[in-house]
């Protein structure tokens, strides 16, 4: 009986550290964006979710963020970067227009409604990794996003997504940093907004991570290399039971 329990908790923890997939081949989303501000500009093509695309008017280049493992990658036609240059010009004069024209709406400001940190990859000491700030629900566009390494800023390593717009016109901000876990160490992404007076921060603790995401698996190992001992022990003393009677 004691084997069944350990077999049966071992099923229970692997299926618990599961990642959820969901996949909905029938709808995907193909996304433009090009805004302006008295301050800042974007031009980006998404699909799904993700940056296919965007222009970086501070590099003046264009941007492709794939990963170069992406198996067919594709180009926009020559032009675009100018394109998106000149959209900015369009967008910029007619901000001006409607200001006018609406008298100077008052600014809409949304501070972020959710702020999350996490690894990319299952953490494991000494591994190359990536810690995700993932901020959302904001408006306007963008967020500033930096990194601490315990209580020191970090100045480089990181990087930062364009802002992607949700149904409801607010913005997404992806900011990455790459990192290797060490037991000890404490990360920080702080993130500031027109809409917060002070930095939104969330922690990262490599040990509590460790200890909650591994150590399940770890304990799930051992109670495995127990359950099959005791399978092997079982059917030794059944057979040895058998031979005897
Ligand atoms: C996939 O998308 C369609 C169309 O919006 C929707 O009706 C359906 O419920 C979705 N299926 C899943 C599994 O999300
Ligand atoms: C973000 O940083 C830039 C440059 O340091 C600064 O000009 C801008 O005011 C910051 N934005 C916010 C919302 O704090």
């Amino acid at each position: 009986m004691k084997e069944l329990l350990l077999f049966l908790s071992c099923v229970l923890c692997v299926s618990a550290d599961g990642e959820f997939v969901s996949v909905n081949s029938t709808l995907h989303e193909d996304i433009g964006i090009s805004g302006c501000s008295d301050s800042d500009g974007e031009n980006m093509y998404g699909l799904d979710g993700e940056e296919k695309w965007y222009a970086d008017f501070n590099k003046k280049e264009e941007i492709y963020p794939q990963p170069p493992f992406v198996v067919n990658p594709f180009h926009y036609q020559e032009g675009t970067y100018e394109g998106a240059v000149a959209n900015q010009q369009v967008c910029k004069q007619n901000l001006k227009v409607d200001m006018q024209a609406y008298k100077n709406p008052p600014l809409q400001r949304d501070a972020p409604s959710g702020v999350m940190i996490y690894t990319r990859d299952e953490v494991e000491f000494g591994e190359k990794n990536y810690l995700i700030c993932y901020v959302t629900g904001f408006y306007p566009a963008p967020v500033n996003v930096s990194w601490t390494k315990n209580k020191e800023k970090v100045t480089q390593g990181s990087s930062i997504n364009v802002p992607y717009i949700n149904k409801d016109g607010t913005f997404t901000q992806i900011s990455r940093l790459q990192f290797t876990p060490q037991q000890g160490d404490i990360y920080s992404c702080a993130v500031q907004h027109l809409a917060l007076t002070q930095p939104e921060t969330r922690l990262y603790d490599v040990e509590v991570h460790f200890s909650l995401c591994v150590g399940p698996s770890v304990f799930c190992g051992v109670g495995l290399t127990l359950g099959l001992l005791g399978v092997a022990a079982g059917t030794f003393f059944l057979i040895k039971g058998n031979e005897c009677s």
